[in-house]
């Protein structure tokens, strides 16, 4: 059983960037945890900082048989249709993740093309929501 996480631009600075708004821990760090915590699933991770790559990654993950897909993508949330696009056109399960509450920042924050398209959409619960959505996978598994 495997889930993919896949993190978009500048998600890689996390513990650095604006810790007021992203906090403080390593995604690296967090993520060990979180293998250690669903020792049973394999977590694949995969950060870019292109929206090309994003693409490439997630055509790539629809034929490999992932429970689902954990995917923040970041800034290119409110810009791309080609994101959306490839979503379109997947089975695989899909949970939109955000750290902050992108519903209460600034309003170009507020848009995301991908929201229509997912399985579900997590935001604002910091770190926690990238764990909310590996149980949210498992529980759907069952349905
Ligand atoms: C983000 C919110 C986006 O608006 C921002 O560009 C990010 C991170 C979040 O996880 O809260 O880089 O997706």
């Amino acid at each position: 059983m495997k889930i993919l996480i896949i993190n978009g631009p500048n998600l890689n600075l996390l513990g650095k960037r604006q810790p007021e708004i992203y906090g403080t821990v390593t995604f690296e760090d967090f993520l060990k945890d979180l293998r250690k915590e669903y020792p049973g699933i394999k977590i694949n991770y995969y950060q870019t900082n292109h929206e090309g790559s994003i693409i490439d990654k997630l055509q790539e993950a629809e034929n490999e048989e992932y429970l689902g897909i954990i995917l923040n993508p970041a800034a290119y949330t409110h810009t791309s249709i080609a994101i959306a696009d490839t979503i379109l056109a997947m089975q695989t399960p899909i949970v939109e993740v955000h750290i902050s509450d992108i519903s209460k920042r600034e309003g170009f924050r507020q848009i995301s093309y991908i929201a229509d398209y997912v399985t579900a959409r997590i935001m604002g619960r910091g770190l926690d929501g990238y764990r909310e959505a590996v149980q949210f996978l498992l529980d759907i598994k069952d349905e």
